[in-house]
């Protein structure tokens, strides 16, 4: 007879299950990258950013060297969210060290002229870095597949860059409210497909990265972040009744209680700025809380680091936790200082 392994083998799934763990389970968002010399040393070997997202080979390896380095609870897919308006159509790539440059969509035209559908023969190399990742990883490490939330990745659409307060994309929903819910609602149905894709290869938890939804004023948050977002889940949940869901809406404040009542979603992810106990007052216990170091206080490691880890376990007393970072983690951080992280969440508990 085989045994069909258990759910909760994986410590990041028991606690996206809403378990509390003795020791919270821990990954860091943006842990595959460029603090990372074998990843510096691997992403020479294709010419774009994009290429090195579509080959399964160098993904892959991508994926698994945190976890190779770290021990980290949870891998997350080697890609990047804005792998979405490069399959719709829209010109996108990397400038190294300048971010991302995209042909910037400012008329009707310009959606008119993107697919309406993502070419998913151009995604294929994704969903085969997502098999391999799951084969090749531990028995205890879960695979997390992602994509950005349509507002997140339309205000790139929009500006064609990254921007401070992402003012060009909040400037057409103003002008151009219809235009602008056509994008949206061609990027909530390509997100969902893509989520569900991901999901069909082996990723066993999805987290959906709204960057940039702290610039909208409360009208235009429930509009274009928490609307959007909740037609995703419903057709998650709809195809996909048991996948794990996490929500990452950076800078929502005081508008995460909007979030308490979606249903369907497993987890929020908390930046830095929030009150681990204000987020636990205004959100369902049935939520795991996700976050939220100060990616500055791991640059910095010495006591700053030690205190900082200490006041997040503390503040996710009594809650399902995972542990991570409130934002990415940066290129700059020291190996030894994520080593320290490691040892500190993992402290056997006197
Ligand atoms: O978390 C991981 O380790 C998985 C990989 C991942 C990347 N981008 C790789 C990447 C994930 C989950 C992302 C998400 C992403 N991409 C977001 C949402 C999360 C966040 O950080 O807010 C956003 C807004 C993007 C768009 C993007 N991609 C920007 C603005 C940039 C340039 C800034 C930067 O960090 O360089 C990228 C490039 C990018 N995405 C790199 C990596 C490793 C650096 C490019 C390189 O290594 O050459």
């Amino acid at each position: 007879m085989t045994v069909a392994p258990s759910v909760q083998a994986k410590s990041f799934l028991a606690a996206l299950d809403g378990t509390r763990q003795k020791t919270p389970p821990i990954w860091l968002m943006r842990q595959a990258g460029r603090y990372l010399p074998e990843y510096r040393e691997i992403r020479s070997k294709a010419p774009s950013f994009l290429d090195f997202c579509y080959s399964p080979a160098l993904a892959t390896e991508a994926t698994l060297q945190p976890i190779r380095r770290f021990g980290f609870d949870a891998a997350i897919l080697f890609s990047d969210i804005l792998v979405i308006p490069d399959a719709l159509g829209q010109s996108v790539s990397f400038e190294s060290g300048e971010g991302p440059r995209l042909k910037p969509i400012e008329t009707s035209a310009d959606l008119a002229a993107l697919r309406e559908a993502p070419d998913w023969s151009r995604l294929a190399p994704i969903f085969e870095t997502v098999a391999r990742a799951r084969q090749s990883l531990p028995a205890e490490t879960a695979l997390i597949g992602f994509c950005g939330a349509p507002w997140t990745v339309a205000s790139y659409m929009i500006a064609g860059r990254g921007t401070p307060d992402q003012a060009p994309a909040r400037l057409l929903a103003y002008r151009e409210p219809k235009l602008f819910a056509a994008l949206i609602d061609r990027l909530v149905e390509a997100s969902a497909a893509y989520l569900l894709r991901q999901i069909g290869a082996g990723a066993e938890a999805v987290q959906i990265f709204d960057s940039w939804s702290g610039v909208l004023p409360p009208a235009e948050f429930e509009r274009w972040c928490v609307k959007p977002l909740q037609r995703i889940v419903a057709e998650l949940r709809a195809e996909s009744p048991a996948i794990p869901i996490i929500a990452f809406p950076r800078g929502a404040a005081t508008q995460l209680g909007k979030f308490a009542g979606l249903t369907g979603l497993s987890a929020i992810g908390l930046d830095t700025a929030v009150e681990p106990r204000a987020a636990a007052a205004l959100l369902p216990a049935r939520l795991a809380l996700q976050g939220n170091l100060d990616p500055l206080a791991l640059v910095a490691g010495g006591r700053a680091l030690d205190e900082a880890v200490a006041r997040v376990l503390e503040g996710f007393e009594g809650r399902a936790h995972i542990f991570n970072l409130g934002h990415g983690i940066p290129p700059e951080t020291p190996i030894a200082h994520v080593e320290r992280l490691m040892a500190l969440v993992r402290r056997p508990l006197g």
